[in-house]
């Protein structure tokens, strides 16, 4: 029911914010999973603007080991950052209560996201979880032109990702 609760607000104001919680693994709650999930979890609001936007952490000894990321989209204010990266962190720690991996993202004040797993995944393609947006404009063009349209710029998109060298920001490390 909260996570229902949570999407219905979320779609109700239209915007492209999400917490799945996945469910592929599960924890026992209280556990030493629980314990270093929360760990890790509470430790990104502080550390994610401390990074310029961009932190990775790791928590425990397999097979408790939990992995963690959050990051803010570039340019956010110190405070707004780590007040969406708290938000999130709370959020997960409510409605993911026995689920080894999840995420969260946000885009209302700020853009920021938040993954944790009991996986490594820091450099490796995942899309998992998608969400479907659906968009009520007509699309007039002609599908296949819009697919290869779509293909060509999602691929310049993370070339261009992959070969940033901008340093002010945490760029370089999306
Ligand atoms: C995981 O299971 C819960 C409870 O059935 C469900 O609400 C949730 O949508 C599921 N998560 C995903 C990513 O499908
Ligand atoms: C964060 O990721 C980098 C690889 O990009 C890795 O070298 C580093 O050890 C990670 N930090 C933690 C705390 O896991
Ligand atoms: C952004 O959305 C979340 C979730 O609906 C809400 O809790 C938060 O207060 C919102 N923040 C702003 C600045 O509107
Ligand atoms: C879309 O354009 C391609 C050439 O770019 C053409 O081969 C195809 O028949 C067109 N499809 C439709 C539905 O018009």
């Amino acid at each position: 029911m909260p996570l229902l609760f949570f999407w219905s607000v979320l779609t109700c104001t239209g915007l492209v914010s999400a917490l799945p919680c996945m469910n592929t693994s599960f924890f026992t709650p209280f556990s030493t999973y629980d314990t270093n999930c929360c760990l890790v979890l509470t430790s990104l609001a502080s550390n994610v603007p401390a990074n310029r936007g961009f932190y990775n952490a790791s928590i425990g000894q397999s097979p408790n080991k939990v992995y963690a990321t959050g990051m803010c989209i570039p340019g956010t204010e110190p405070e707004v950052c780590s007040a969406c990266i708290m938000s999130g962190s709370y959020a997960l720690v409510e409605n993911c209560l026995i689920q080894k991996e999840a995420s969260f993202w946000q885009s209302n004040r700020t853009l920021c996201m938040i993954r944790y797993s009991h996986t490594s995944f820091i450099g490796s393609l995942k899309l998992e979880p998608s969400i479907d947006v659906s968009n009520p404009m007509d699309l007039r063009m002609n599908a296949t032109d819009f697919s290869r349209a779509w293909k060509g710029l999602t691929l310049r998109m993370g070339q261009a990702i992959s070969s940033n060298k901008d340093t002010t920001w945490s760029g370089g490390r999306y």
